[in-house]
């Protein structure tokens, strides 16, 4: 098998939460077009149902389905579906999360159980049921969506909540890593920068605050991520599990 061919991902079946837009919606459609069958997840049909067309419309495979990962009996109805309509599942891309801004002491305790339910509990919960499928199968690959914020605080945005999350999310995916390494299931996590995401864009008055601070001088593309969603997604990077990847274009460095 050569280089290239390692990154083939034709047969698969990947779901990825939270992909009715941003970095999921980018990197559902890089996934179907590396060969997966897609499983596009977000709270909305409608806006999964969005990016299922684009997938289709270029001649890739997708189904949509909505639940919200912060809710047990919704993802596991979910993975029901999966394995009913397509049979099995090969790719997690646990991408769905939130974020809120408020100084720390001003953090209601309402907003901060929101952000941990959404983005550590939340994460858990479709990392665990997707875990018992793939155990099953003695194969699988997790990609847990963390962040930069795990490892550094951000200027000028002040996200404690968020922080705590993505640092539980790098912890988290260590520890499955280690469980499920020997039934072959394998769990990364990457922990992008600055995206031009809408997420990102609800905060464009501080952009040149953040690009100051970023060594490669810009934000990134959304499609910056789909190689590396892909690399761990697929074969090419079968004997690693465990890692966080940081693709920041240099602000961890500083
Ligand atoms: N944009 C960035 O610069 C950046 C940087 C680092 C990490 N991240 C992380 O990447 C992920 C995607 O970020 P984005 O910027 O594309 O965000 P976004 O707000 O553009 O998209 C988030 C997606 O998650 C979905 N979602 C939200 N809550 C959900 C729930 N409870 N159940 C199911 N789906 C839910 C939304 O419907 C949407 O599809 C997030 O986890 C975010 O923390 C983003």
């Amino acid at each position: 098998m050569s280089v290239l061919d390692k990154f083939k991902l034709d047969g698969k079946v990947a779901l990825v939460t939270g992909s009715s837009r941003g970095l999921g919606k980018t990197c559902a459609i890089g996934l179907a077009e590396a060969g997966a069958t897609v499983v596009v997840n977000s709270l909305s049909l409608e806006g999964s149902q969005k990016t299922v067309d684009i997938i289709k419309s270029a001649g890739g495979k997708a189904i949509a389905i909505p639940a919200d990962v912060s809710d047990p009996i919704q993802v596991n109805s979910m993975m029901e579906v999966i394995i009913e309509k397509l049979g099995h599942l090969d790719i997690l891309f646990n991408n769905a999360g939130i974020a809120a801004v408020a100084p720390a002491e001003e953090k209601t305790l309402e907003e901060w159980q929101k952000t941990i339910e959404v983005n550590l509990t939340g994460t858990f919960i479709v990392a665990q049921a997707a875990g018992k499928i793939m155990l099953k199968q003695k194969k699988g690959s997790i990609i847990n969506m963390a962040s930069m914020s795990a490892s550094i605080i951000n200027v000028p945005q002040k996200v404690v909540d968020y922080h705590a999350s993505k640092a539980g999310v790098v912890a988290m995916t260590k520890c499955m890593a280690a469980e499920w390494a020997p039934s072959n299931v394998r769990v990364n996590a990457i922990s992008p920068g600055y995206h031009m995401t809408e997420m990102a864009m609800q905060w464009s008055d501080v952009h040149p605050t953040w690009i100051e601070r970023i060594p490669m001088g810009r934000m990134a593309d959304m499609e910056e991520l789909q190689g590396l969603v892909l690399f761990l997604a697929s074969d090419a990077s079968s004997y690693m599990t465990g890692s966080e990847i940081i693709s920041d274009g240099g602000y961890t460095l500083w």
